[in-house]
């Protein structure tokens, strides 16, 4: 499949590429993105290269679909869809943003845009696009909810996390969901 760009009001949405190596090995180090998601820590140069390698390979294949998301031209951060087979129109999205990109609603943007194109007959044609996090990431489930996945529970034991298995969050949107803001009862506190 061939790598599709998708734009929302501030931001482009494409491939990563070669040169984008330097700036996701510099967003890699920040901490939170180590601690929420299984890029590998410590983050080498060289998995950033593997990295970009990879994608490639994953478009070309259909498997998953990586962007790099662009503001300014400058990368704000990387969203996928990954779990992609032909057994199933079901997918699951995953995004970091680099620390200095955050809270802007940059990742909402991209979020929907991505939502869209996955749940669209036009795009990815998906039924199911699943979101799961390691239970607490507050900052990723609101961007979640706020797109409008519905909060459906928590999974024991389900994530590994560096050698343990931690309780994760689930939500999806469906295809025929409204993409409406949702309340999420974790979120309440
Ligand atoms: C999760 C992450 C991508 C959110 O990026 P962001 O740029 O802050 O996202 P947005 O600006 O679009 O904000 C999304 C929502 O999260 C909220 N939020 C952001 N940081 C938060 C925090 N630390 N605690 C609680 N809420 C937070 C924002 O207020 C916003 O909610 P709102 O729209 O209801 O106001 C970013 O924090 C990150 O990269 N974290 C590390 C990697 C990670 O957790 N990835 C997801 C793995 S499942």
């Amino acid at each position: 499949m061939l790598p599709v760009i998708l734009r929302t009001e501030r931001l482009e949405l494409s491939i990563p590429g070669a040169d984008d190596i330097d700036a996701i090995f510099a967003a890699c180090q920040d901490p939170e993105i180590q601690k929420y998601t299984t890029i590998p820590a410590p983050y080498e140069r060289t998995h950033a290269e593997e990295f970009i390698t990879r994608v490639a390979k994953n478009w070309d294949e259909g498997t998953e679909v990586t962007w790099a998301l662009r503001a300014d031209g400058v990368l704000a951060g990387v969203a996928s869809v990954f779990g992609l087979t032909e057994k199933a129109p079901i997918g699951e999205i995953g995004y970091w943003m680099a620390p200095g990109m955050r809270r802007r609603g940059l990742l909402g943007e991209a979020i929907t845009a991505i939502a869209s194109y996955a749940l669209s007959p036009g795009g990815l044609g998906l039924r199911r696009l699943q979101w799961r996090a390691i239970a607490g990431n507050r900052a990723s489930a609101a961007a979640a909810a706020r797109a409008g996945f519905r909060f459906e529970g928590t999974l024991r034991a389900a994530l590994p996390d560096r050698g343990t298995q931690r309780d994760g969050w689930v939500a999806a949107i469906l295809d025929d969901d409204e993409r409406m803001p949702q309340d999420w009862a974790v979120l309440a506190d």
